[in-house]
């Protein structure tokens, strides 16, 4: 169903005039030939790339989009405030009106401060922390992503060693790692930054082991150092709150952004008490930082979450996916792994070393109208409804016989 020559033009243009014809985590080039690079819309759980072909979205502009595309209370937050004014000379009163809302809603946090990117609000964490502390080696897990800062970027090109001169590295779960990373840093350690579960890309993911989250919580609270939740990625999806709320383990900062407002651009720093004094004096900003629309649309998601009981609906939809994966890929004999929470799945199939499997099942996924990510965990939004399910489930096992296909009977 899926022809490109629109999409085929615009990456034309843009080689000649975006280095390497696209970059970072939305560029196609490494994607199966099938997937278009460039989009046009979306609404509800439907996208439609420039050339006007329909795909169910299982990967949600890769975690901003939770309640579903245009959704209809939160673009008349962002459209009404954008009547009044956005980039301005000082906040609008939503800066305050937000904060309070995250307090309330996110049990750690006593504070709030905002930014745009995740990168901006996990660097904005570490720097406070070393704020508070005076200290600084920072604690992070062996391959975790958490920005494209010179500092946890994974790719090298252009940073220097000493841009990680004052990190340890230590290995999800394994809290005998931890211990051994924080000795090293002695009473130099700042903080701990850990994600809610493992989710590197391209490798199976890892629930977090209750006992290592309170392993790191007592640690911190035992050196000093600041723990520091990476909610990134997960955060509103998994609970209306920290993702460690369900876990019992509460940080002292955590890093925000994605699905915060829905699509629109935002980040957030919540911290406790102990932390307040280093954001106070930490000197963090941007042009565009203080923008009141995607506040006003970050208070409408918020909003729309709770009354529409989302995490509960994706976390209906998301068993229902897995139920119907794992039974699909029990009947075409296709070993597979499929891990993580289920609303943020990711599949791998048994021996599939280079994601050659994973490419064809991707790509003949697309070709069902069915976008999801051979590579990356996908994102379940509280906008799929049961026809959407139903459609998805009917790719998944055209993309299961590819797979058999392509290894033989
Ligand atoms: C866990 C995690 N932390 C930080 C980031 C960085 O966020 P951003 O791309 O908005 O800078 C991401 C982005 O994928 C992420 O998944």
């Amino acid at each position: 169903m899926t022809d490109h020559p629109t999409d085929r033009l615009l990456r034309d243009r843009a080689r000649a005039v975006i280095p390497g014809g696209m970059y970072g985590h939305q560029s196609a080039n490494a994607l199966p030939p099938a997937y278009p690079q460039f989009m046009r819309g979306g609404r509800g759980a439907r996208i439609w790339d420039v050339d006007g072909n329909e795909y169910v979205d299982l990967m949600c502009s890769y975690g901003p989009v939770v309640l579903g595309h245009q959704h209809p209370a939160v673009e008349a937050a962002a459209s009404a405030q954008a009547a009044l004014g956005d980039c301005q000379n000082g906040p609008g009163p939503v800066m305050v009106d937000l904060a309070e809302l995250l307090v309330r809603t996110v049990r750690h946090a006593d504070w709030a401060m905002f930014a745009k990117n995740g990168t901006d609000a996990t660097t904005m964490c570490c720097t406070i922390a070393r704020a508070q502390t005076g200290r600084r080696k920072i604690l992070a897990a062996t391959g975790a992503y958490h920005g494209a800062a010179p500092w946890c970027t994974p790719r090298p090109a252009g940073t220097t060693p000493e841009d990680r001169a004052n990190l340890g590295y230590y290995t999800y779960n394994d809290l005998a790692s931890v211990r051994r990373a924080a000795a090293e840093a002695g009473d130099d350690l700042a903080a701990i930054v850990v994600s809610p579960f493992k989710h590197d890309a391209g490798y199976d993911q890892e629930l977090v082991d209750p006992a290592f989250a309170r392993g790191l919580r007592a640690l911190c609270d035992a050196t000093g150092a600041a723990l520091i939740l990476d909610d990134v990625r997960c955060g509103f999806r998994l609970h209306l709150g920290s993702s460690w709320e369900p876990v019992g383990v509460d940080p002292d900062l955590s890093a925000w952004s994605k699905a915060i407002a829905n699509g629109h651009p935002l980040a957030a720093v919540l911290g406790n008490d102990a932390f307040r004094t280093g954001a106070q004096q930490v000197f963090v900003t941007g042009s565009f930082w203080f923008s009141a629309v995607p506040m006003a649309a970050a208070i409408a998601t918020i909003t729309a979450l709770g009354e529409e009981n989302a995490v509960a609906a994706m976390a209906r939809t998301g068993a229902a996916l897995r139920e119907g994966i794992l039974e699909q890929a029990r009947s075409w004999e296709l070993p597979v792994k499929y891990t993580g929470p289920a609303v943020m799945p990711y599949l791998t199939f048994a021996g599939d070393q280079n994601h050659e499997l994973a490419n064809v099942f991707a790509a003949q996924a697309l070709r069902g109208g069915v976008y999801l990510h051979p590579r990356h965990n996908w994102f379940v939004s509280a906008a799929m409804t049961g026809a959407d399910l139903a459609h998805v489930l009917e790719a998944t096992d055209q993309a299961f016989a590819a797979v058999r296909k392509q290894i033989g009977q």
